[in-house]
């Protein structure tokens, strides 16, 4: 009798998606979460919501598009919430992408990308980034056919926190026909301070082909709950909609993210201390190693290539969890202040000028 593959035989190279490890009693700064707890009216709005959990959601997710497109100044019809903003990349790509059609994008970048493409049976098409760890937006657009339905730009770009500024995506975007969608992912657009870094929605919203991905993961502390939305033209956001799994963004997901945005002030003076700290995260790790690039993101990477791994190993042997990406680099959250000491304690036993010379630098 002939065994014949149950599943997608080329789902056995696609690389899993590794989520940052969680150690118990050890500081996790390996997932890009904000560390202050949910904000003020989160945990309130969760309970009254759990009493009805035994009732599907508003499908519809009314109350919390019309608060964001309030928020946002667009149309209700532009915006779409999903189970993170993963999620909605995920479904963006099947909304667009017919078997064989390509996905370009900056490599590296978000690890769930290669994924998304793959499980869409669509080709990835990963443009190297530029030596200083950020976007290459000339050889993206070169990298464009006939072939390409969607081009994913990172900014800030995870893992290595670089961005793209305004002057650069504008020449990009006139670059970039006008069949082609243009992904801003902008997880991370609330820890952004540099003027130049502009707001995808505000500049560029008003283009047919340009979807802007944002999440409430991050600055707004709900990784847990999954909410992410998008904002797309009316017809793109349409066609998403027809492909996001029912009910998807949750009951208590929609209350805990109506909750969470009565509660910007908070959002952004837990956001104003992050900046803070990566600022002095990054100023202490410039000392040690010229080449960390600047972050507009809450995490700051070390291009430590083939010394990624043995780095995270001596930042976990001091109970600091962070994110390496073998052969690359290593990623690290900003924390609270009382964590990015504890992290830059185990950063400079192997980096600083004191470090054990079996691991020069
Ligand atoms: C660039 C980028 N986009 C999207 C996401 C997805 O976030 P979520 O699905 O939690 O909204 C992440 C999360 O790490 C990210 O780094």
């Amino acid at each position: 009798m002939t065994t014949r593959n149950l599943t997608r035989t080329d789902l056995a190279k696609l690389p899993n998606y590794v989520p940052g490890r969680t150690v118990p009693g050890a500081i996790k700064l390996a997932s890009n979460e904000v560390p202050f707890g949910p904000l003020p009216g989160v945990v309130e709005a969760i309970a009254e919501a759990a009493q009805n959990v035994h009732r599907y959601p508003d499908m519809g997710v009314v109350a919390l598009r019309n608060k964001l497109a309030d928020r946002l100044g667009v149309d209700p019809s532009r915006v779409v919430t999903g189970c993170g903003s993963v999620a909605l990349a995920e479904h963006l790509a099947r909304a667009a992408c017919m078997p064989r059609d390509q996905i370009v994008y900056s490599w590296r970048s978000f690890e769930a990308y290669p994924i998304i493409a793959a499980t869409t049976a669509a080709k990835s098409v990963k443009v190297p980034n530029t030596p200083s760890h950020g976007h290459d937006l000339i050889e993206m657009a070169k990298a464009i056919t006939n072939r390409t339905r969607l081009v994913l730009v990172c900014n800030p770009n995870n893992p290595t926190g670089t961005s793209v500024r305004r002057a650069e995506l504008d020449e990009f975007l006139e670059a970039v026909p006008d069949n082609v969608i243009v992904v801003l992912d902008e997880a991370y657009r609330e820890f952004v301070n540099d003027p130049e870094v502009t707001d995808g929605l505000v500049t560029y919203g008003d283009r047919r082909n340009v979807v802007v991905l944002r999440t409430l993961s991050k600055a707004w502390g709900l990784a847990g709950l999954r909410v992410g939305y998008l904002v797309a033209d009316p017809d793109v956001a349409d066609a998403v909609r027809k492909v996001v799994t029912p009910f998807s963004t949750s009951l208590a997901a929609q209350a805990a993210a109506l909750a969470a945005l009565d509660a910007e002030a908070e959002m952004r003076r837990r956001c104003d201390i992050v900046i803070a700290e990566r600022e002095r995260v990054h100023a202490t790790l410039s000392a040690w190693m010229p080449d960390v690039p600047e972050s507009q993101a809450n995490f700051v990477w070390l291009p430590l290539g083939t010394r990624a791994v043995e780095f995270a190993q001596v930042c976990e042997a001091q109970r600091v969890i962070v994110r390496p990406f073998a052969g690359d680099g290593v990623r690290v959250t900003v924390g609270t202040p009382e964590e990015n000491d504890a992290f830059l304690a185990a950063a400079e036993s192997y980096l600083g000028p004191e470090a054990d010379l079996s691991h020069p630098n």
